[in-house]
């Protein structure tokens, strides 16, 4: 049996996620002055570990910070986190903060040693029960900040609207600004309509999502490439389907947009294909 996955990673040092500890002025802690990354292991393997590199790398250039982590230190805090959590499948977080000063300062100081912190979860399978009768979300407007395109871990606007959501007894909540939809609270976001796949288009209101690109590549193999473009939330009332997309959810359909039936209430066959693909590529990325 894997052991339980309790052992984390601070700043070099890796031991019981419980006695690991920040000093109180980490800006992390202070501000949200950090980013993040979550990555899916399969069965010890992690899953387009180069994408999340490349985001992390991303989020960090446009908070203003240095590189923190080349790509073998990555590689190898990332095989390392694993083995220590029993190898099998998990999520792997790993944080990254400016760093602790010897005050609380808006200005962003220069030569901070970055906090780099790194955790493992438990990744839930996706139930029968969601597959055979999706997912039922709810629909807000967009109230996080302008630059969403940075995976920041001020993420209070996300939780309020995700707690929303379930109060409802819906599992997702879909956002949109100005009529027009961007994204989950916490996945990506697909529209399928007459055999076509849409997605909103990339820019700061929105997340770029790992499992979209991924999701965006199997269209493509299926021969229903996703077409990004504005997506109008009257849009939603006439889909046939509509999708979410996460690192921990995978590709999950959508059955009910705020009570109402979407297309005729049950999983599409799109995504089904488009899902059985999915399945057929991590099983794929394990075996190599
Ligand atoms: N969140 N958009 C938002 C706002 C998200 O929080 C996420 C994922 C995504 C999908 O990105 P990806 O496919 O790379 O996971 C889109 C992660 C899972 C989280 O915060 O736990």
């Amino acid at each position: 049996m894997a052991a339980p996955m309790t052992i984390g990673y601070l700043n070099g040092e890796f031991a019981d996620l419980t006695s690991l500890r920040i000093p109180v002025l980490d800006r992390g802690f202070l501000f949200g002055d950090a980013v993040y990354e979550v990555i899916p292991v399969y069965e010890g393997r992690p899953f387009r570990s180069e994408f999340h590199y490349q985001r992390l790398q991303r989020s960090l250039a446009q908070i203003h910070m240095e590189p923190v982590l080349d790509r073998e230190q990555w590689g190898s805090l990332l095989r390392e986190l694993i083995a220590r959590n029993g190898s099998g499948s998990m999520a792997v977080y790993m944080q990254i903060s400016r760093g602790a000063e010897n005050t609380r300062n808006h200005l962003i100081p220069k030569g901070l040693t970055p906090t780099v912190f790194a955790m493992t979860a438990a990744l839930k399978s996706r139930s029968p029960e969601v597959l055979e009768r999706g997912l039922q979300v709810i629909t807000r407007d967009d109230t996080r900040w302008g630059r969403c395109d940075i995976k920041s871990t001020s993420l209070l606007a996300n939780i309020l609207l995700y707690s929303e959501a379930h109060e409802q007894h819906a599992q997702e909540c879909l956002l949109h600004r100005d009529g027009q939809l961007t994204e989950g609270s916490s996945s990506s976001v697909f529209v399928v309509k007459k055999g076509r796949v849409y997605a909103p288009p990339y820019g700061p209101e929105i997340l770029p999502g790992t499992t979209r690109d991924l999701v965006a590549e199997l269209c493509e193999a299926n021969g229903t490439p996703v077409r990004e473009g504005p997506i109008d939330m009257t849009e939603l009332a006439e889909a046939d389907e509509i999708w979410i997309a996460s690192a921990t959810r995978e590709l999950l359909p959508v059955t009910r947009v705020d009570g109402h039936p979407v297309g005729d209430g049950h999983p599409g066959p799109l995504w089904r294909a488009i899902d059985a693909r999915f399945q057929d590529y991590k099983q794929e990325s394990a075996n190599d």
